[in-house]
C-alpha cells in the first residue's frame, strides 16, 4: 500500500460505518482510557488550558496523519508536541539559552518554543512537516499533564477543530465539529485561557514571536530582558504555518472590528459595556462587562461561537486594547474577519 493509500480517510470501523466519538469523563477510567486509545494510534480531543487539542502520538506517523484527516487539514503543518514535563521536552529539542530561561519561567504554562531537533529526538517527520525544528510544549492543566505522562510518547495535538474553523474551549464544541470523525473526547471543562498557546521560536539568535498568545508579550520580555520581533515587524521571513495564515479562527458571519455602533441586523460582540444601538441587536454578549482581558479571552472561541449560531450575517466587534492578552484576542479577531 502507498503512503496515501494507508491513511484512513475518516474515523471508521474496519466495515467502514462511521463510528461514534465517546465521551470520556475524566476520571481515573477516562484519563486511562484516553491514554490506550492514544497509544494504539487513535485520534483523541483532551483539554488543556488554552483550548482543547486534537491529540495522537507524535512518534508515529500514520497516527498523525489521522488528525489531518479528522480535521481536514488541506495541508500537512508542523503541529506542537505536548509532554507532561519539562525534562521529557529537553529530550525532543536543543534548548539554548533563551529557550531553557523561557521554559523555566512559563512551563508548565500556555508557551510552547520552537527549538532544533534533536537527533534522537521521537516527533515524526509528519508531525514537524519535515523541518529540522520542532515545537514543544508542556501545558498547563494537571489533566492534560497526567494524561501525556501515560501515553510516555509526545502526543501531537493541533486545536481540535475543523480547519479553519473557531477553536473549542470544551468538550462540546469538539463534538459540534468532529463528531464521529475522532475516537473520543476527554472532557474537562472549559479551557480557563481560552487563546491559543504564545509560539517562541529559539533557532539561535534573538528569539522570535512567531504567534501572541496565552503568555503576553510584556511577560517575555519581562524574563529575556529584551523585545521580541515578531511575524508583525517581519513579515518578509515569517514561517507559514496554520495559526499564521490570514484567514482562519472563522466564524460563519462576516466579522466586523473597530466598531463603535452597532448595525441593524448585526449580533455584537461587546468587551467593557454597551455600544450605540446595541439595544437593537440581534444579539449580544460582553467578553468581559469589566474590561478584564483575562476574562475576554477566556471567553472569545465560545461567544463567537455563539453569536454564529445566531445566524446574523454579520458580527460586529467592540474596540479592544491591544495591551497584554489583547495582542492575542486581537489577532484571532483580525483573523477571523479576514477576507476568504
Ligand atoms: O494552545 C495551543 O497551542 C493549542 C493546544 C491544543 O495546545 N495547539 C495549537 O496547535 O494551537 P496548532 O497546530 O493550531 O498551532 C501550531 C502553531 C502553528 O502556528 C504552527 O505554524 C506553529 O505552531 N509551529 C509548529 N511547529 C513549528 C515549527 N517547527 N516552526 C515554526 N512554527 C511551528
Ligand atoms: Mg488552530
Amino acid at each position: 500500500m502507498n503512503d496515501l493509500g494507508s491513511i484512513p480517510r475518516s474515523h471508521h470501523s474496519s466495515d467502514g460505518t462511521p463510528q461514534p466519538t465517546f465521551r470520556l469523563v475524566a476520571d481515573a477510567a477516562g484519563i486511562s482510557e484516553a491514554a490506550r486509545l492514544l497509544s494504539a494510534g487513535a485520534v483523541v480531543a483532551f483539554p488543556t488550558e488554552t483550548v482543547y487539542g486534537l491529540g495522537a502520538d507524535a512518534s508515529d506517523p500514520a497516527a498523525v496523519a489521522r488528525i489531518f484527516t479528522a480535521k481536514a487539514r488541506p495541508r500537512f503543518n508542523p503541529l506542537i508536541a505536548h509532554l507532561p514535563d519539562p525534562e521529557a521536552a529537553l529530550r525532543e529539542g536543543v534548548f539554548d539559552t533563551a529557550a531553557r530561561q523561557l521554559a523555566a519561567a512559563f512551563w508548565p504554562g500556555p508557551l510552547t518554543l520552537v527549538v532544533p531537533v534533536r537527533r534522537t529526538g521521537t516527533v515524526c517527520d509528519l508531525a514537524r512537516a519535515g523541518l529540522d525544528s520542532v515545537a514543544l510544549r508542556v501545558p498547563g492543566n494537571a489533566l492534560a499533564r497526567e494524561l501525556l505522562a501515560r501515553v510516555g510518547r509526545p502526543v501531537a495535538a493541533p486545536s481540535a477543530n475543523r480547519s479553519g474553523r473557531v477553536s473549542p474551549t470544551s468538550a462540546a464544541h469538539v463534538l459540534a465539529d468532529l463528531d464521529g470523525r475522532i475516537a473520543a473526547v476527554l472532557d474537562g471543562g472549559s479551557a480557563p485561557v481560552g487563546v491559543e498557546s504564545t509560539v517562541v521560536a529559539c533557532l539561535g539568535g534573538v528569539p522570535r514571536l512567531l504567534r501572541p498568545g496565552g503568555t503576553t508579550r510584556a511577560d517575555l520580555v519581562r524574563v529575556l530582558g529584551i523585545d521580541l520581533p515578531g511575524p508583525a515587524d517581519d513579515a518578509a521571513h515569517a514561517p507559514v504555518g496554520p495559526g499564521l495564515l490570514a484567514s482562519h479562527y472563522a466564524p460563519r458571519a462576516q466579522v466586523r472590528l473597530g466598531a463603535t455602533e452597532v448595525r441593524e441586523g448585526e449580533a455584537v460582540l461587546l468587551f467593557g459595556g454597551a455600544l450605540t444601538g446595541d439595544d437593537a441587536a440581534l444579539a449580544s454578549l460582553d467578553l468581559s462587562q469589566a474590561g478584564d482581558l483575562g476574562e475576554a479571552a477566556a471567553n472569545l472561541f465560545a461567544f463567537l461561537r455563539h453569536l454564529d449560531a445566531t445566524g446574523a450575517a454579520i458580527i460586529a466587534v467592540a474596540p479592544i486594547p491591544e495591551s497584554g492578552l489583547g495582542e492575542a484576542i486581537n489577532d484571532r479577531l483580525r483573523r477571523a474577519a479576514a477576507p476568504r
